[in-house]
């Protein structure tokens, strides 16, 4: 089943429930404006998350402890208006969901309001009451363990977590806190594939991996990195598709040249008079008054 035609109806979180008991991979990727979503969407994917990693890809911050409320819902309310057919989520920022349950339901409800069907967040026991608060709330959360980009300096850099017994054994209770909690899913994110593999078996939601192996019930990949869209090595859990990178600079040069050789634009890419006043523009000269009209 895509998404992506005319006729099909929005993807809900019950249709995502139902995925993980057929055995069905979900599939999504990060959009932020509205032509990253009609990409992901016309591909047929099956969620899209208005990702804080905006700040990494789109904002050129070096981490996405900057990203800000403003910033998400700006990102956010672009993709809302791209109309996706994709189940749309959005990125709880830093800060937006670590002062009190309160404070976590206002931000994540104005992310309802705008247009997102659900939120998802980082970390795990730790945020248990701001989860509970949120689904209380009717907002549906996915959680979101293992290698959480907010914690980068707590983590001291990005490093792949649950390698030792005791932090595995943390993980899976943290996965199985958060499903009691309420949580419709939860992220793995930069953690061994046995680990993805145990968390997955043992919760009934699903379980969507980025770097956590083959074994998660779906998997997620950021738009640009998929696409390859930037500059640089990738991460190694990363699969480039093409090389936007080199494609749009080759494109773009491309551009460059003709403009710089006079071979754009030609006579197909402008607007041409008509003969007569073709005629009388070029023997005009700055002395003469314009026609009566
Ligand atoms: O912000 C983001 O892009 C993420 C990824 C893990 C999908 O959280």
């Amino acid at each position: 089943m895509s998404h992506a035609s005319e006729s099909s109806p929005r993807l809900t979180l019950p249709d995502l429930a139902a995925f993980k008991q057929q055995g069905r991979a979900i599939v999504m990727t990060t959009a932020y404006d509205a032509p990253t979503a009609w990409i992901a969407d016309a591909a047929g994917v099956d969620m899209i998350l208005v990702g804080d990693s905006v700040g990494n890809v789109c904002l050129g911050f070096e981490n996405t402890l900057p990203v800000t409320m403003a910033m998400m819902r700006h990102h956010l309310e672009a993709v809302v208006r791209a109309r996706p057919k994709a189940l749309l989520l959005a990125d709880m920022p830093y800060l937006s969901y670590h002062l009190s349950p309160e404070d976590t339901v206002r931000n994540g409800g104005a992310f309802l309001q705008a247009g997102a069907q659900g939120v998802k967040l980082e970390g795990g026991a730790v945020r248990l009451p701001m989860i509970r608060a949120l689904v209380q709330a009717e907002i549906p959360v996915l959680g979101h363990l293992g290698l959480t980009p907010q914690s980068i300096h707590a983590m001291g850099g990005y490093k792949v977590q649950g390698k030792e017994a005791k932090a595995a054994l943390t993980l899976l209770d943290d996965a199985q806190r958060l499903q009691d909690a309420g949580c419709f899913g939860v992220l793995l994110e930069g953690i061994p594939a046995q680990l993805a593999a145990k968390v997955t078996a043992s919760l009934e939601i699903p379980t969507i991996g980025i770097g956590a192996g083959p074994h998660c019930s779906g998997q997620v990949l950021v738009f640009h990195d998929l696409l390859g869209m930037l500059p640089g090595q990738a991460p190694k859990f990363v699969r480039k598709y093409m090389n936007g990178f080199e494609l749009m600079t080759d494109a773009m040069s491309r551009w460059a040249k003709d403009v710089r050789a006079k071979r754009f634009p030609d006579a197909q890419e402008s607007y041409i008079l008509p003969e007569a006043t073709g005629k009388f523009v070029s023997a005009w000269t700055p002395t003469q008054e314009p026609p009566e009209v």
